[in-house]
């Protein structure tokens, strides 16, 4: 019997995950057993919007384990994480720990899993944007050096590692596992009213729009990076941007990150936001009612890594709200759907005018194909164990 134990933290892992966990229960399925699973939950996130709601929609099981180790620095979540994981593994003692993304969850459990001489395997590795001030670029330095098995979604993050010097018999390019998801609450999710996910996720004290939105005539925007949205010299320049012109004669949804609806308060800008008549401002919504929300967008706005890919595959236009991305194969000119433009207004606001003329134009990167996870379990039931 292989026993794995598998971690989650914050919102973008639970998409990563679902696919592997039914892969598990197919493979037991048809081999009459052979794996163990185990789900830890860190906790990172814990409203029930932003977690709960995606283990239901996404039909995971309930974690086995959950260290609720909640908000705090970067320090605290890691430190905190790194305390209670080290228990549950001497308790637990897997062949593999499988991390997924690159969240602060990842990067803490990978450390411990190796401390303890135990397996570690990354799912999404190899994603490089050379950018050191982002922490998640610091997450995936960290866990792609100290994994034992490394899966990347694209031939370019395999690149990165050779590049990197890790061994090639580490390597395996297996695909976009996120697509799997995707392809698979595809149906379901378009199948979803418009009016009906803006009339039951506005946020309190929204007014519903007098027009309702109709496909291919809003635009939709997530905001959550650091870097956009906790200063004040970057993120009062873009609302001032997105109230003044994005919204003239658009509907304009916006579904608001804890992150960026704090800084709202702290700014001073909420009211504004929330009394603005074409803005929808929606709370943190579900898989399926972002991916339907995906669908009929005119355009998206986001610095969301997920979203870029999202759209790369259902061919929203996109522009992302970075200088840089670890996602190259979602960008226009490499066949992909998104325009990185930073967080500068003037270029930001000539790339808008364009984009919006542009049609929808969905592309799919190698192996981006729903399959996945089938591949990540049939390597790890292959390789030589022990
Ligand atoms: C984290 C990830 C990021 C990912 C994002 C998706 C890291 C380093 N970053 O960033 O890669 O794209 O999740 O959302 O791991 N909060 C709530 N409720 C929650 C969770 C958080 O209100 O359920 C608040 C926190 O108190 C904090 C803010 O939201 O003030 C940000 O949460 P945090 O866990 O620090 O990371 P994210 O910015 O969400």
């Amino acid at each position: 019997m292989m026993k794995i134990l598998s971690v989650v933290g914050a919102r973008p892992n639970f998409m990563k995950i679902a696919p592997f966990i039914r892969a598990i229960e197919k493979y037991n399925h048809e081999n009459g057993g052979g794996i163990e699973h185990i789900l830890v939950h860190t906790g990172q996130h814990y409203d029930i919007r932003m977690s709960e709601a995606f283990f239901r929609a996404l039909k995971i099981p309930d974690p086995d384990i959950n260290l609720e180790i909640g908000s705090g620095s970067h320090a605290e979540q890691i430190g905190y994480t790194m305390i209670s994981f080290e228990k549950v593994l001497l308790e637990q003692n897997p062949d593999w720990v499988v991390v997924v993304g690159d969240v602060n969850a990842t990067l803490s459990c990978s450390v411990v899993a190796k401390k303890l001489n135990i397996k570690l395997c990354h799912i999404e590795a190899g994603l490089r944007s050379g950018d050191m001030t982002m922490p998640e670029e610091i997450n995936r330095l960290v866990t792609d050096r100290l994994s034992d098995l490394l899966l990347t979604p694209d031939t370019l993050s395999s690149k990165n590692l050779r590049r990197e010097g890790i061994p090639e018999e580490k390597i395996y390019f297996v695909g976009n596992i996120m697509i799997d998801t995707l392809e698979a609450n595809l149906k379901e999710a378009s199948k979803l009213q418009l009016k009906k996910i803006i009339g039951e996720n506005l946020v309190e004290g929204c007014n519903y729009p007098q027009i309702s939105p109709v496909d291919n005539g809003y635009a939709i925007m997530t905001l959550h990076r650091p870097s956009n949205v906790d200063s004040e010299e970057v993120f009062v320049p873009l609302i001032r941007f997105l109230l003044s012109e994005v919204i003239k004669g658009n509907l304009f949804i916006w579904t608001i990150h804890p992150r960026a609806r704090k800084q709202l308060i702290t700014l001073g800008l909420w009211d504004n936001v929330v009394n603005h008549s074409s803005l929808i401002l929606l709370e943190p919504v579900g898989y399926h009612e972002m991916i339907r929300l995906n669908i009929g967008a005119r355009i998206m706005l986001t610095d969301s890594g997920g979203l870029q890919e999202e759209c790369c595959v259902l061919g929203t236009p996109c522009l992302t709200l970075r200088w840089n991305t670890e996602r190259p194969v979602t960008l226009r000119k490499n066949g992909g759907a998104s325009v990185l433009v930073g967080n500068n207004i003037e270029r930001i606001k000539k790339e808008y005018y364009h984009t919006l003329t542009l049609k929808r134009n969905p592309s799919r990167p190698e192996l981006w194909d729903g399959h996945t996870a089938e591949r990540i379990v049939k390597i790890l039931m292959t390789l030589p164990n022990k």
